[in-house]
């Protein structure tokens, strides 16, 4: 058993129902006992229990202590970079007129098909390294960068390696990107193909979600209810890119089919926000990707914050559109670009984005019971974490109880 104490604030971080004057669950000059890897016990340090008086105490030096941050959307796994696509970008080009000429997405699908899984899974390793960091202790990672067979059942081996080499935590989640170019003149056929792929990725146990990227250019809100639909008959949690550069009307549907999350939103209607309130389904909001791509469109957040529906952030770290490692700068962003409040900005990066990954075991919180994944801020104010731009304010992480980095 330790005791963390020097503990200026502890954000808990609460799930269910909770006080609405306090959603950070703030604790002042707290105390944190960690046994075999989970939280024993934690509150004010005058309340620490009798019998935990006596065991092993590590002084913090009075700075703030969060849950790990949870990054719920990332593309890490990947080859190749996209610093031409960034080029053409900044000479007038757009995403799309790049993707159409066979750039963007395909430029790093030829790349990773041509890598190994070595080559892969080293090439991953530093951008965890980062995260982690940063103080992220699990990570979502989606493959998609393959198209074929071979490929995304390599990545998504990837994926499930880099989680066993940890110390992160990791999701896998299987993203149908783009529709492979063997089948563009069938994609009817294409889509059989792809739910083939899915049943072969459920049956060796490569795969915890699915996701799809539904848009023009990508796969139409027909296809990509196919695909999901699929998915829900495997028994897999379902979630999708929607509604980023095109609005699709596909929110309302995903949320229908029981999406657990949807990602980027930029273009979301109004029925696609309700849908997501009745259905529980949370936002999960992506500001480096819009910023990167200089989109000026942003998601509705308060109408999403009107009809109650959660929202997360993400890096949605991939090399086109948010080549980032810092959940930090997303959630500045988040504030400054989007309209999140402070609170909602800290609650995205932890127990929210732990709910758009189904994780109910106290993931993404600080409660008895639940991992000791934690970070320790360089600062004594939880105001501090949010204020600056790539301004690194974590000193410790720390996973199972085990401190993994120290500044
Ligand atoms: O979330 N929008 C689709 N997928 C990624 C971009 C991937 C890429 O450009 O390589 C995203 O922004
Ligand atoms: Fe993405």
């Amino acid at each position: 058993m330790l005791c963390l104490t020097g503990i200026s604030e502890l954000l808990t971080m609460p799930r269910g129902p909770r006080d609405a004057s306090d959603p950070l669950g703030l604790v002042t000059d707290a105390a944190l006992v960690i046994d075999a890897g989970r939280v024993h016990w934690l509150g004010p340090r005058g309340d620490l229990p009798r019998e935990l008086a006596g065991i092993a105490t590590q002084d913090l030096g009075g700075r703030v202590v969060l849950p790990g941050l949870v990054d719920p959307h990332t593309h890490l796994v990947f080859a190749g970079d996209r610093a031409s696509d960034f080029e053409a970008r900044c000479r007038g080009e757009t995403y799309e007129s790049i993707a159409r000429r066979g750039g963007g997405i395909r430029t790093t699908v030829r790349a990773t098909r041509a890598a190994s899984f070595e080559a892969l899974f080293e090439g991953a390793r530093p951008r965890l390294t980062s995260l982690l960091e940063a103080g992220v202790t699990t990570v979502e990672i989606k493959s998609g960068y393959g198209l074929d067979v071979a490929t995304e059942l390599r990545q998504l081996g990837v994926i499930r390696a880099l989680g066993r080499a940890g110390p992160q935590r990791v999701r896998a989640t299987l993203l149908f990107h783009l529709m492979p170019e063997a089948y563009a003149t069938d994609r009817p056929a294409g889509i059989a193909a792809l739910s083939e792929l899915m049943a072969l990725a459920v049956s060796e146990g490569l795969a915890d979600d699915v996701d799809v990227f539904c848009e023009e250019g990508a796969f139409a809100p027909h296809e990509a209810d196919e695909l999901l639909s699929a998915a829900r008959a495997h028994g897999l949690a379902i979630k999708a890119h929607v509604d980023q550069r095109s609005a699709t009307g596909f929110a309302s549907r995903a949320a229908a089919l029981g999406a657990r999350s949807l990602e980027h939103l930029e273009q979301l209607d109004d029925a696609g926000i309700d849908a997501m309130a009745a259905a529980g389904t949370v936002a999960v909001l992506l500001p480096s990707a819009s910023l990167f791509l200089g989109d000026a469109a942003r998601p509705p957040v308060s109408r999403l914050r009107a009809r109650g529906v959660p929202m997360a952030l993400a890096t949605d770290l991939n090399p086109g559109s948010s080549p980032t490692f810092d959940p930090w700068l997303v959630a500045t962003l988040g504030c400054t670009w989007y309209g999140l409040t402070p609170f909602e900005a800290l609650r995205g990066l932890t127990a929210e984005a732990a709910r758009a990954l189904g994780l109910e075991d106290g993931t993404g919180s600080l409660v008895a019971g639940g991992p000791a994944d934690l970070c320790v801020a360089r600062g004594a104010r939880w105001q501090d974490l949010l204020y600056g731009l790539g301004h690194r304010p974590i000193a410790e992480t720390w996973i199972g109880g085990q401190r993994v980095v120290r500044a």
